[in-house]
């Protein structure tokens, strides 16, 4: 059974992993809904204005109220400046298992917080919230994802051709990833 169990705070070295609260709304734009080269790398696609955002986050800071939502921001220990986000999402009860998805502002990448970040959320959703399996799926033309997918012990499983739609209209191919919890504690042990 999947022990949902909200969105708590965690820590990693040099990370803490916390809800988002409405006043982050500004941050969360500057640092990466505003930006395309970030944002390119996902469904959705940039946000044009603060207004966008506010609405987002209200969403998400509204669902903090289930037990079944877990969505953090990403802070840095050494600035307090708020870099990204992570969440798991898709919960299917039938299988317990989930998908993970993350976002490092620009300025931020590669000094190996998204693997942090990434590690302590698996951590949580294998220990903490007994799921079966975590997948995460990234467009072949952004490889630094499927790294931080591998570098947490993630699998790929294989690349689905067109697996989306992008908010510029192009079609994307995808890799898919996943981590059984079984594989997890073998290995961390
Ligand atoms: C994917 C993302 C979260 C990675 O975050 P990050 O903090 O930069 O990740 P890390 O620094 O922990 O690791 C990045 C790794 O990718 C590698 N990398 C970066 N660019 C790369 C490229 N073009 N090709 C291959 N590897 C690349 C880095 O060298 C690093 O690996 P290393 O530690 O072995 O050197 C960040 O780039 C991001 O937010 N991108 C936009 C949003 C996104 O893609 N979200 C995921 C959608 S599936």
């Amino acid at each position: 059974m999947i022990h949902y169990s909200g969105t708590p705070t965690l820590e990693t070295d040099r990370l803490v992993l916390r809800k988002l609260e409405g006043s982050d709304a500004q941050t969360v734009f500057d640092h990466w809904l505003s930006d395309d080269r970030v944002m390119d790398n996902l469904i959705k696609g940039a946000h044009k204005s603060v207004e966008e955002t506010i609405k987002r986050v209200t969403e998400i800071v509204d669902q903090y109220e289930t037990e079944e939502f877990c969505y953090w921001g990403i802070e840095l220990k050494s600035s307090g400046d708020l870099i990204g986000a992570i969440d798991l999402f898709h919960f299917d009860p039938m299988t317990e298992n989930c998908e993970v998805g993350y976002t490092i502002g620009y300025d931020w990448w590669n000094k190996g917080y998204g693997t942090e970040a990434l590690s302590a959320v698996i951590e949580f959703g294998f220990r903490t919230m007994n799921i079966h399996k975590i997948s995460a799926a990234h467009n072949t033309d952004n490889p630094a994802s499927g790294k931080i997918m591998s570098k947490v012990g993630m699998q790929k499983e294989g690349t689905i051709k067109h697996m989306i739609r992008n908010a510029k209209n192009q079609y994307k191919d995808c890799a898919v990833y996943g981590l059984l919890q079984v594989d997890y504690f073998n290995d961390v042990k």
